[in-house]
């Protein structure tokens, strides 16, 4: 059955891998993205945030250990009025090494992918339609932060981007880059030319480094409320925003 929207044409990817290990032991058994935020497992607040854009033909990437829950937890896509594919995540690898899973899936189109611990408190709609608006090239999602060293950290020169920096020590500037990414088709073949940080990622940091070397990274500011929910106390804020979100 065809769910078709004007976000049709973009696919979405949803990455939900990694162990979680800075929120064990509630991850001892299951994966973070499947721990409840609000009155439901925090990814499905990922999904509908995607749906809502009118993205419908979402990639959930996972890891072995979990893949069975979130099956169980997704389904098929119908109650969330999408189609799911999965793919597994053999190794935790980094974020570009599970977005390269997505490459098949992509089909040489565009690719929306989100974070599946990334909980927002507005829609996400006017940065999708931003990037349609693009010709070409990639467009990240910024949010002014108090805590910067935990992200990747943007310097904006003029109104536009100058550096982005993955979690550096001492920050040029307080925006966090989102896990909020617009690609086009040339992120899969960009993927294959990064080489693995210090702490052995892929990152998304280098990637959106080469767009920007390009002169093709284009970025939207994020004004709702925005947390990373990896840790405790980003995960007891998470729930904040959800709670706040239904009232
Ligand atoms: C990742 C990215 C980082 C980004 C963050 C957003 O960090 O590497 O650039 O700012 O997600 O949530 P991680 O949480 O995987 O360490």
């Amino acid at each position: 059955m065809s769910k078709s929207t004007n976000n049709a044409s973009i696919k979405g990817v949803i990455l939900a891998g990694g162990l979680g290990t800075r929120l064990y032991p509630l991850t001892k058994v299951t994966s973070k993205h499947l721990l409840p935020v609000g009155n439901e497992p925090m990814v499905y607040h990922t999904i509908r945030l995607l749906v809502d854009t009118g993205i419908t033909d979402i990639l959930i990437v996972t890891n072995p250990e979990y893949v069975a829950g979130f099956v169980k937890a997704l389904g098929s896509g119908n109650d969330f009025n999408c189609e799911f594919t999965y793919r597994i995540q053999e190794e935790a690898k980094g974020i570009a090494h599970a977005l390269a899973l997505a490459e098949g899936f992509a089909a040489g189109g565009r690719t929306a992918v989100l974070l599946g611990d990334n909980i927002f408190q507005d829609s996400i709609k006017q940065v999708v339609s931003d990037f349609q608006r693009q010709q070409k090239g990639a467009r990240v999602l910024l949010k002014h932060v108090d805590d910067p060293e935990r992200f990747g950290v943007a310097t904006l020169k003029e109104n536009r981007i100058v550096s982005i920096e993955e979690k550096p020590q001492i920050p040029k500037s307080n925006y966090a880059v989102v896990g909020v990414y617009l690609y086009d088709s040339s992120v899969y073949d960009i993927i294959k030319t990064i080489q693995p940080s210090p702490r052995g990622e892929y990152e998304i940091t280098a990637v959106n480094n080469v767009y920007l070397e390009r002169g093709q990274l284009e970025y939207s500011i994020l004004q709702g409320d925005w947390v990373d929910a990896g840790t405790f106390e980003s995960f007891a804020k998470a729930h904040q925003i959800i709670l706040n979100r239904k009232e």
